[in-house]
């Protein structure tokens, strides 16, 4: 199966952080957001990805070409072996029009088959792509991973409604008096190629963007069944301050080499620090 990550949009809700470097660089304890996912693809048997680009995100592809210089450093190494395995293609979007636009330019990379979507301003710990990819196995429809999320929240996301084990309903950031549920998208897809049918009939929202959840919403409309797939784990949204704060933490405190060092940091700080 092969994999497309959408990294094109302007991540202004990280500004200034994003003023000069893409949304997908911005670290992670010792990562840039962008290989995470890409090492879920990985791990998940995905040997080749289209990442959608646009201006100003020239250093994702430099971050995946070969370092050239003798250091000896875990997760460089790491990452080289990757790169080694797996092809990684870019096309741009001219300009950010919306999530389901940046999709439509992965339409000849797809070429026909199912294909995964894992957005790259989002980390999954444990990876979530897997399992997503052996429903879809199982049972050859489109399958939308989901996070239970606290009804406050339901109007940051895409949120679906449930009804005997299919996706029945997708509103995009609902109020939580208008969410069909609690069950929020949370950035990871398998998706059949006649999504891109439905991609092209989707109205600009007020924004003027083009929304992935719109397209699912007229393939549900149209009889087509899009399961559900829901996900335990830990979602980071980095496109938001606290998240990405977050997942600093929490995945920097279960880093092999500086998790025991930091956690006493972060005790420290939590005393001294007012
Ligand atoms: P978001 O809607 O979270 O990203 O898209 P954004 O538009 O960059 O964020 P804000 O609202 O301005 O802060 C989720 C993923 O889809 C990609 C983004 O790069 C991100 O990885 N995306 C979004 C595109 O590739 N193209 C777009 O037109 C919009």
């Amino acid at each position: 199966m092969k994999a497309v990550i959408p990294a094109a949009g302007l991540g202004t809700r990280m500004l200034p952080l994003t003023k000069a470097q893409p949304k997908e660089m911005l670290p992670v304890a010792r990562k840039p957001t962008i290989q995470y996912i890409i090492e879920e693809a990985y791990e998940a048997g995905i040997r080749e990805i289209l990442i959608i680009t646009g201006k100003h995100k020239r250093a994702i592809e430099d971050h995946f070409d070969r370092y050239e210089h003798d250091v000896r450093n875990g997760e460089l190494e790491k990452l080289d072996r990757i790169l080694e395995e797996m092809t990684i293609y870019y096309v741009r979007q001219k300009r950010p029009k919306g999530l389901g636009d940046a999709i439509l330019h992965a339409r000849a990379f797809a070429d026909g088959e199912p294909f995964t979507l894992l957005l790259g301003d989002t980390i999954t710990q444990p990876a979530c792509i897997k399992e997503a990819i052996e429903l879809h196995e199982k049972t050859g429809k489109s399958v939308v991973s989901l996070e239970k999320v606290p009804s406050e929240k339901v109007s940051l996301y895409g949120i679906v409604r449930i009804e005997n084990g299919r996706i029945t309903e997708l509103v995009e950031k609902p109020s939580p008096e208008k969410a069909p549920s609690q069950w929020a998208i949370l950035g990871r897809y398998v998706l059949t190629p006649d999504l891109f049918d439905y991609i092209k009939e989707v109205e600009p929202d007020r924004k003027g963007e083009i929304q992935l959840t719109d397209a699912l919403q007229l393939m549900v409309e149209d009889g087509k069944e899009v399961l559900p797939h829901f996900f335990s784990g830990r979602r980071y949204d980095i496109g938001n301050f606290l998240d990405w704060l977050r997942a600093n933490v929490e995945l920097a405190l279960e880093d092999p080499m500086l998790g025991e060092d930091f956690r006493r940091i972060i005790e420290e700080a939590l005393k001294d620090v007012r």
